[in-house]
């Protein structure tokens, strides 16, 4: 099988979008202190970007989760894999996502989240597929609608290659 990737939001788009939305999250968090929480791995590259361009301080931490069931069957259901290492009670957390597909991880991680007492909680995604949405799950801060389309980069991998690749690219498999 080959892989087949092509540029879908080249990488200055996506610059300057995170810098737009980085604009919008300062304004909103004025006076504020947001702890980031980066949801490894695909959102390293976003939680980087986005966090370099906010004015007002932050705080980071870093959490892990992996989903149980295969990929016809996802149960909904998530494994903590490494937890945050600071509790979150009181605190304005913006939790930040690589991509939004079904919903299923996210929506599961935000309660669990909301379960902690935080002030405030709000969601960043850079991609959203909202057309595959299963499970509804509120985003406050978008980057960019996508389809259906499987893709990589920017943090986003297909069997753990393509973080890499500065674009976002669509993979297509082809037959050699
Ligand atoms: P959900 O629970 O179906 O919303 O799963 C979202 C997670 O699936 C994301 O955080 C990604 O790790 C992964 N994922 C979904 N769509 C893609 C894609 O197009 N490329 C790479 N990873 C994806
Ligand atoms: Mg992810």
């Amino acid at each position: 099988m080959n892989v087949k990737i092509d540029v879908m939001i080249p990488e200055s788009d996506i610059t300057a979008r995170i810098k737009e939305l980085a604009a919008q999250i300062s304004r909103d968090y004025e006076g504020r202190t947001p702890h980031v929480i980066c949801v490894l791995k695909g959102s390293v590259y976003f939680t980087a970007e986005l966090t370099k361009y906010m004015t007002v301080p932050v705080t980071m931490d870093f959490m892990s989760v992996s989903s149980y069931g295969n990929e016809t069957s996802s149960t909904g259901i998530v494994r903590i894999v490494k937890d945050l290492d600071e509790p979150i009670e009181g605190r304005d957390v913006l939790v930040i996502e690589d991509i939004l597909d079904s919903g299923r991880t996210l929506s599961y991680l935000m309660n669990l989240l909301r379960d902690r007492r935080p002030a405030s909680l709000r969601l960043a995604t850079l991609l959203d597929k909202p057309d595959r949405r299963i499970i509804p799950v509120t985003v406050d801060y978008r980057g960019f609608v996508i389809e259906n389309n499987f893709v990589v980069g920017c943090g986003m991998d297909y069997q753990q290659r393509y973080r890499n690749l500065p674009y976002v690219g669509s993979v297509t498999l082809e037959e050699d």
